[in-house]
């Protein structure tokens, strides 16, 4: 019976793949996966291209998601995209969507798995998890993302961060994801949460990939040329 299947394709070096999710993109008849612009490559499908073999001729379908918060636009995208997906499951495709990381930490794949099990029931569904970004990051750099009793905030940092004061004084371990053009207001907020001078603080862009960038310091340390400017930016800070 033809499926859907949302994928992770990891961080972006093609050696962090499952081999379950080689097999399935190797097996599907469609390949699906985002892109914030119709002229935009699509990340996640750069990391596994190298894995395509063209002489089988796959279908590869980009699905636009545009980097917007107005919610109307947004809705109005996720029913888009999860029809074009639905349908072509239902014309009989195994239909595999690719997304960075894992399929469930801040990924497009939420919404069209939501949609399409809503509108959609006939569509057989399966995921594939990934390996995410900041587990990538931590075995980069060595820190470890919880331990013992130790509680974690992630935080995506190009929204609302005011809030985040407070979670900070109840936190060892913060992972701030989604947009470095945001951290220099999370370096301010961290300073005025009491989080202490001596925590271990690292910053990484462009993981597993020729662009990758990564700096690990005191948060004393930190000054405005140790932040990235990039939206594929991670910053861990941990309590000592
Ligand atoms: C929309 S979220 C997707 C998260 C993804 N699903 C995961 O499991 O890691 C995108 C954010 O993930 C982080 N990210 C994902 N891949 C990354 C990479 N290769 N290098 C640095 N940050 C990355 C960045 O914070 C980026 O802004």
């Amino acid at each position: 019976m033809p499926e859907l299947v949302g994928i992770g394709v990891g961080p972006g070096d093609p050696d962090l793949l499952t081999v379950k999710a080689v097999k399935a993109i190797q097996s599907a008849d469609v390949i699906m996966c985002p892109a914030s612009k119709e002229d935009r490559p699509s990340i996640a499908l750069s990391v596994v291209s190298s894995l395509i073999d063209k002489s089988k001729n796959q279908e590869i379908v980009k699905l636009v998601f545009p980097m917007t918060k107005d919610k109307d636009v947004l809705v109005e995208t996720w029913k888009k995209n999860a029809k074009i997906m639905a349908e072509k499951v239902l014309a009989g495709n195994n239909v595999v969507y690719l997304t960075v990381g894992d399929p469930y930490l801040y990924s497009t794949w939420i919404y069209m798995h939501r949609e399409i099990e809503e509108k959609f029931p006939d569509v057989k569904i399966s995921v594939i998890p990934g390996i995410v970004s900041m587990f990538t990051f931590a075995s980069k750099v060595g820190v470890s993302i919880a331990e013992g009793s130790e509680k974690v905030s992630i935080i995506p940092s190009c929204y609302d961060l005011t809030t985040v004061k407070e979670i900070a004084k109840n936190s060892e371990t913060m992972v701030f994801l989604k947009d470095g053009r945001y951290f220099d207001q999370v370096i301010k907020l961290l300073k005025e949460s009491g989080f202490p001078n001596d925590s271990i603080f690292a910053i990484g862009q462009d993981l597993g990939t020729e662009n990758e960038v990564i700096r690990k310091m005191k948060l004393g340390e930190v000054n405005d040329d140790t932040l990235t400017t990039k939206y594929f930016s991670i910053l861990v800070v941990k309590r000592v």
